[in-house]
């Protein structure tokens, strides 16, 4: 995760994800869905993998899918959450987190993104894009101006409709 403050009270929060599994994606698109909506469906996940039945259950076989599903619906409920706090909405008793308070404050953009296939540790040094060709995307995020869009995924320097994909 990146995040960057600017003069102005501006900023940007980058999560750097990665498209996900059909039938995850299926059971984290509600609008309505929650922070604690995701924890609960992660903590499913590792409990279905342990039990080994996680396949019976719609799970797809792939940690590193879930989690980036998890990132990715995670950016559009902090952005979300970030644009109510900004324009002063209540939040109907529900509690508003310090961090998230803080967030609509100084405006901060969310956004998560796709680097591309890297040569890194993670890809055992097989990307075919250098770590700073990958940086590109993040970098551009950071520094989008005010007003810019919040609560999408990214790569290669476009927004990319991830539940589509
Ligand atoms: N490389 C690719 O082709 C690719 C493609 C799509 C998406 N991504 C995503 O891009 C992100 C960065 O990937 P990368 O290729 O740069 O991976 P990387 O070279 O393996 O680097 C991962 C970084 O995460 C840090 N890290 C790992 N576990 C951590 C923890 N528990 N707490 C704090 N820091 C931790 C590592 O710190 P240490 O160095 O101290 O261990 C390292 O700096 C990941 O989210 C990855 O899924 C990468």
């Amino acid at each position: 995760m990146l995040m960057r403050q600017r003069s102005t009270h501006e900023g940007s929060i980058i999560f750097k994800s990665h498209v996900s599994m059909p039938c995850v994606r299926s059971k984290i698109l509600s609008p309505q869905l929650k922070k604690e909506d995701i924890i609960q469906l992660t903590e499913s996940f590792v409990e279905h993998v342990q039990k080994g039945d996680h396949s019976v259950h719609g799970w797809p076989n792939t940690c590193y899918g879930v989690s980036k599903s998890a990132v990715n619906a995670y950016t559009r409920i902090l952005a979300r959450e970030v644009k109510e706090e900004g324009k002063g909405t209540e939040k109907g008793g529900q509690e508003v987190l310090w961090e998230e308070e803080e967030l609509a404050e100084r405006r901060i953009l969310v956004n998560s993104c796709c680097p591309g296939y890297c040569a890194t540790d993670m890809s055992s040094w097989g990307g075919t894009k250098t770590a700073a060709q990958g940086a590109e995307t993040p970098v551009k995020l950071a520094l989008l101006p005010d007003g810019s869009p919040t609560g999408e995924y990214w790569t290669e320097g476009h927004i990319v409709d991830w539940t589509k994909t």
